[in-house]
């Protein structure tokens, strides 16, 4: 089955001037989303500015949302409230918000399989982050999978392909420079796509879609583009710069050949 690729970038907590913000959306504006779809993840304090700035179809992401809607929730964003603000996608499980990086732990496995109930209840899509830390990709492929089967556990009978994408991302690869070799990649990708057509079914592991993230760029795109079960990337540092759109003309490219 044919997977439209879809890209994410993930502008985490940047840039710190929002006379910058004009500059990173024009650079997804370059983008040709005529064979792949993208959605982007401003900061929190951005992401209304952002709002409606998009000509070609981007899709503006939260990097995080509660499961409680609005009310007394200080320092919290509300499905509700980004659903008034005409958003229709949100990021849940970054690992900088599972508590890598030094950062206190924000949401676990079970906060993250409420989250997106809430979302997908209330009728938005979302993109889905898991991962494993060094110290269980050094043990090898049986460890990885173990530790992202563990992540979906409790998400596997949310897995509708049409509302989720799948953001594999290895923690130890994430803004070091060191991306998965593309053959890393895509073993442990098609072990996750193994994992769902049991857990789930056939049919949603073949029609998921599932980003590899990890200091992907303009330079390793192609490379990780032609892996069969590499659908997209998420992208962080490289998403802050114009070499993002070569990476969607990239994989447009790998997957209509
Ligand atoms: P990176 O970040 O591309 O800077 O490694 C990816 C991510 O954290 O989503």
């Amino acid at each position: 089955m044919a997977r439209r690729p879809v890209l994410g970038a993930n502008w985490k907590c940047n840039p710190a001037k929002k006379a910058d913000l004009d500059g990173l959306i024009a650079n997804i504006n370059a983008c040709d989303t005529t064979d792949c779809d993208v959605y982007v993840c401003p900061s929190p304090l951005h992401t209304d500015y952002c709002c409606g700035k998009f000509t070609n179809a981007s899709v503006v992401t939260p990097q995080n949302c509660n499961f409680k809607g609005c009310g007394a929730f200080t320092g919290e964003m509300a499905v509700e409230q980004m659903k008034d603000l005409g958003i229709t996608n949100v990021l849940l499980g970054h690992s900088e918000r599972r508590g890598e990086f030094g950062i206190h732990q924000m949401d676990t496995n079970e906060t993250l399989a409420i989250k997106l109930k809430y979302v997908l209840d209330a009728g938005l899509t979302c993109a889905f982050c898991i991962g494993e830390p060094l110290a269980i990709r050094e043990k090898g492929l049986d460890a990885v999978l173990a530790e992202v089967d563990t992540q979906l556990s409790q998400i596997y009978s949310l897995l509708d392909p049409t509302k989720v994408v799948l953001a594999y991302e290895p923690v130890w690869a994430i803004g070091t420079g060191k991306s998965a070799t593309a053959a890393d990649a895509q073993a442990t990708h098609a072990g996750i796509r193994k994992l769902i057509s049991e857990k789930a079914s056939p049919e949603v592991a073949a029609a998921i879609r599932i980003q590899y993230g990890g200091s992907s760029n303009a330079a390793n795109a192609g490379e990780l583009s032609a892996q069969p079960d590499i659908d997209g990337f998420l992208v962080g540092g490289a998403s802050l710069k114009p070499e993002f759109a070569q990476m969607v003309a990239t994989i447009s490219a790998a997957k209509k050949a």
